[in-house]
């Protein structure tokens, strides 16, 4: 008879500093896995519930640094991460820090000069999902920059998301980051001033929404751009199937529409005044897409 011993596998050691609503939800999730987990934050109390599910309160930054080979950081910007980590510069050497923290892509560049004078290894990163998706493989969590330690710490990654590697250039998980979010409140207030019509009727926010998310969402505006995009990479926007102008009556009718109906005009009137600069720069007999050559130019100045 053999016996079997059950070897359960063992995690890396992780600290998580930042412990808002995300890095409480990493914490957990990591603890929750099988990593040993310290923790820290400016506010201390904010760790109770995570002692009590057996993580370990680190008394300093730097105490929590050495803890693990890699530190999670999650604060609310990059500089409260300057400020934070200032006092563990001593044991920063060595160690793996991966940053979820939001900011702007040049702040990523210099995050990865300012890891790389105190000799620590450095990973930056985006969470696209909120906190109760933490833990969930498919739960898009994007990295940028050093390849080798992404790989080397893929398993410890996955166990807060799905981890995706954009590329070398460490500035792409914050600028993707940026992008989504810029499409998720265009998108969300496109939707929330089609409701508002609607909503003139007496319309129901749910029974719209049925109609606008779940057929024209993907139906309409999402396999238009999937069918386009190779085009808009392209620069090249045939006008067969309708031309700006086209378009441009449709946006005066939203325009109009919204003001015989009492609800704000400020979203159409945007978008009627960018197919109006289409049309002046000779784009009147394109489709509409081609308003994307106007938006990756800097907005004119009146
Ligand atoms: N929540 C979400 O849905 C979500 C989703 C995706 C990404 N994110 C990103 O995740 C990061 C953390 O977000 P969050 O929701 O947890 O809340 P947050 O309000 O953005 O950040 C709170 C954390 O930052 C700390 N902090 C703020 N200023 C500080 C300073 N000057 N020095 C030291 N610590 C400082 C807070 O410490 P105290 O507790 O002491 O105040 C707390 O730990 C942000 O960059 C956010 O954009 C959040």
């Amino acid at each position: 008879m053999t016996t079997q011993h059950s070897t359960a596998p063992i995690r890396t050691a992780v600290t998580v500093v930042g412990l808002g609503p995300m890095g409480l939800a990493l914490a957990a999730t990591l603890l929750e896995q099988g990593h040993p987990t310290t923790v820290w934050n400016r506010t201390p109390e904010k760790a109770d519930g995570l002692v009590a599910q057996g993580a370990r309160r680190a008394a300093t930054i730097a105490d929590a640094v050495a803890a693990s080979p890699v530190t999670v950081i999650c604060l609310k910007d990059y500089e409260a991460m300057y400020e934070t980590l200032d006092s563990a510069s001593a044991v920063l050497a060595g160690r793996v820090l991966v940053n979820l923290s939001s900011g702007t892509p040049t702040e990523a560049r210099e995050a990865v000069a300012w890891a790389g004078e105190r000799k620590a290894d450095y990973l930056d990163g985006a969470i696209m999902v909120p906190p109760p998706a933490v833990g969930h493989p498919d739960s898009v969590f994007l990295y940028s920059g050093s390849r080798e330690v992404f790989d080397d710490h893929r398993p410890t990654l996955a166990a807060m998301g799905g981890p995706t590697y954009l590329g070398p250039d460490p500035s792409l998980a914050v600028l993707y980051n940026t992008a989504l979010l810029d499409f998720m409140y265009a998108s969300l207030n496109g939707f929330l001033h089609a409701a508002a019509l609607v909503g003139t009727a007496n319309v129901e926010v749910a029974k719209f929404a049925e109609l606008a998310i779940g057929w024209f969402l993907p139906a309409v505006v999402g396999a238009t751009v999937l069918a386009q995009a190779p085009q808009l990479d392209k620069g090249d926007y045939p006008g067969d199937q309708g031309t700006m102008e086209m378009n441009l009556n449709a946006l005066e009718h939203i325009a109009r529409t919204s003001v015989e109906r009492n609800v704000s005009s400020d979203q159409p009137e945007l978008m009627k005044a960018l197919a109006e600069r289409a049309i002046a720069e000779g784009r009147g007999g394109q489709n509409y897409l081609a308003v994307f050559e106007l938006l990756k130019k800097p907005t004119p100045s009146s």
